[in-house]
């Protein structure tokens, strides 16, 4: 069986974002930290980092941030980007603040364009994003597009020829499944992460996407009563649904 870490109480909670590993001593001295109830006073202790620990361990009256290893999905919101190099409001926004100052930091796997909504998934794990957004995973993502213009009846075989050239690239699309809801809504489903790839599709095909939104990433579909701008963690059964049905290896 896998030998269970320790950590230091006072280098975990700095870690995660609580403050200084002085500010933790502090707090520890007023009674702000407990364990299994009772007043935790020797941060400088070892603590086994077992999945329960959120649960016994409190700070401020609060149980403990969940560990590090976490997997946020988030359902993005309009208008909001995924990188701190864009303009505006931030997705990592909608996480609790302290979370900012997490190490190792929470990233998105991949991302969304700000005019893009949908299923996000976030995480401090980056071994696990790595293998995610893996193109050698071949991770089923699908959207929904709406379209400027009628479909035309041949996207379907374009798409899944595996011979598509997005302009200014040297490599051809891998074959992408479209099905149609009607005239201008299709869901389109790929295993690649290229730069704005769904869009630069359609464009591909003299349309235009007006609204495109993220439903699944592999085995996962965004939670129907998942507003936009909420997110959930996911649990070991869910993280593992991330690679179901995989095409590659
Ligand atoms: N393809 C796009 O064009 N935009 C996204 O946000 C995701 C996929």
């Amino acid at each position: 069986m896998a030998k269970v870490p320790t950590s230091r109480i006072d280098r975990l909670l700095s870690s995660m974002g609580y403050g200084s590993r002085a500010e933790m001593a502090r707090m520890a001295k007023a009674g702000g930290i407990t364990l299994d109830g009772a007043d935790l006073t020797d941060v400088s202790q070892r603590i086994p980092l077992t999945p329960d620990l959120p649960a016994r361990l409190s700070i401020d009256g609060a149980p403990l941030d969940p560990l590090p290893g976490l997997v946020i999905l988030l359902h993005k919101p309009l208008g909001m980007t995924c990188s701190h190099k864009e303009e505006g409001p931030l997705v990592h926004d909608l996480l609790p603040k302290r979370w900012r100052a997490r190490d190792p930091a929470i990233s998105t796997v991949g991302r969304l364009d700000k005019q893009t909504s949908g299923l996000l998934l976030l995480t401090d794990d980056g071994d696990l994003l790595h293998r995610i957004i893996s193109p050698r995973r071949h991770i089923r993502k699908t959207y929904r597009a709406r379209l400027a213009r009628p479909l035309k009846g041949t996207e379907a075989a374009t798409f899944a020829s595996g011979t598509l050239m997005l302009e200014g690239e040297e490599k051809p699309l891998a074959p992408a499944d479209l099905t149609v809801i009607s005239e201008t809504e299709a869901l389109l489903t790929v295993t690649e992460g290229r730069y704005h790839q769904v869009r630069r599709m359609f464009a591909a095909t003299g349309n235009h996407v007006e609204a495109l939104h993220r439903e699944s990433l592999g085995g996962l579909t965004l939670p129907a009563d998942l507003a936009p701008g909420k997110w959930t963690l996911l649990d070991a059964a869910g993280i593992a649904s991330i690679f179901t049905g995989e095409g590659g290896n």
